[in-house]
């Protein structure tokens, strides 16, 4: 069997590191935090391994998976080249959706293959993590080898794994933080723009529930063009036009958000044609006049 040990092991390392300690497919060696008192907690969740005090504790292991916050990946992995304890052929790892595995680079120049393997999850609570994590996308990247060996063993413990171009992975992070964060923004603005119109916060949220929950179903059953309703999908200038006047008169930011967002609306609705092109085009000249040009 395969070793494994894990540098950082908050809420993400100790989720992994129970499910590949319970799987069987990889042995625990040592687990490696800030402060050992953590690293003991963290031993006991996943229910082996052994705490290390430091790097210079560090043995040798096939695997080393590196779990710790975004920022410290850099100098562990330094950490990890100086310690002694890389073999030439050893596996390193990180999770991070938003870093590279370029940023192993070190561990690379020792001859070790360097890997990334981001999960599409939210960890916040290790212990249901483990219980929900099968069915996970994993987003697999860096030198091949590894990333065949990390893909495989990320799926022996229920992950679906797909390839992300390393060109590009702040871009592909970014469609996880527009997906979620952002849409929390969007729906603050939405609250905003009801207050606006007499809506409390509460009545709000219960007025746009079921309107936001059909319309990600929508999306999830049928695509996104599919899904698109309203005015710019019925090219409907006049209302667009409407409601642009008003946004500008009242809020400029919020007249912003919604030029952006209804230009992709715009390209949804030529790919669904559903609307006449002579309306969509009054929609496109309405997006494009800011009122800037009128002072
Ligand atoms: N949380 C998520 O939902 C999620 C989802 C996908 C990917 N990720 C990625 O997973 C990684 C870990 O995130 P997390 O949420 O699990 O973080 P976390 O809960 O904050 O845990 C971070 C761990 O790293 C350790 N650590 C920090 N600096 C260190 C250093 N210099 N040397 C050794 N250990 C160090 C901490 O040690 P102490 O315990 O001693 O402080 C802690 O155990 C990140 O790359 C993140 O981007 C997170």
């Amino acid at each position: 069997m395969k070793t494994f040990s894990i540098i950082g092991c908050g809420a993400v390392g100790r989720t992994l590191g129970r499910l590949f300690h319970e799987s069987g497919v990889l042995e625990l060696k040592d687990v490696l935090t800030r402060s050992e008192a953590t690293a003991r907690a963290a031993v006991a969740f996943i229910g082996g391994g052994r705490p290390a005090a430091g790097f210079a504790q560090l043995g040798p292991a096939d695997l080393y998976l590196i779990t710790c916050s975004d920022d410290a990946i850099a100098p562990c992995v330094r950490e990890l080249c100086a310690s002694g304890a890389l073999g030439a052929q050893a596996l390193v790892c990180h999770v991070s959706g938003a870093l590279g595995s370029e940023v192993l680079h070190p561990a690379t120049q020792l001859g070790a293959l360097v890997a990334s393997v981001h999960p599409v999850k939210s960890f916040a609570d290790p212990a249901a993590a483990v219980g929900d994590f099968a069915g996970t996308w994993c987003g697999v990247e860096g030198d091949r080898r590894a990333a065949e060996q990390m893909g495989e063993l990320f799926e022996s413990i229920g992950a679906r794994v797909f390839s992300i171009d390393p060109r590009f992975k702040a871009i592909y992070h970014a469609g996880s933080v527009l997906a979620c964060n952002c849409l929390t923004a969007l729906l603050e603005v939405s609250v905003t723009a009801y207050g606006k119109g007499g809506l409390d916060r509460e009545t709000a949220l219960q007025v746009m529930e079921p309107l936001v929950r059909g319309t990600v179903e929508n999306v999830f059953r049928s695509g996104t063009v599919a899904a698109l309703t309203g005015p710019i999908a019925r090219g409907d200038a006049a209302v667009v036009g409407r409601q642009l006047r008003a946004l500008d008169a009242w809020d400029p930011e919020v007249a912003l958000v919604y030029r952006s967002l209804s230009a992709v609306a715009l390209e949804l609705s030529r790919r669904r044609g559903q609307a006449g092109e002579e309306g969509l085009e009054s929609i496109e000249a309405l997006l494009a006049d800011t009122g800037e040009d009128d002072a």
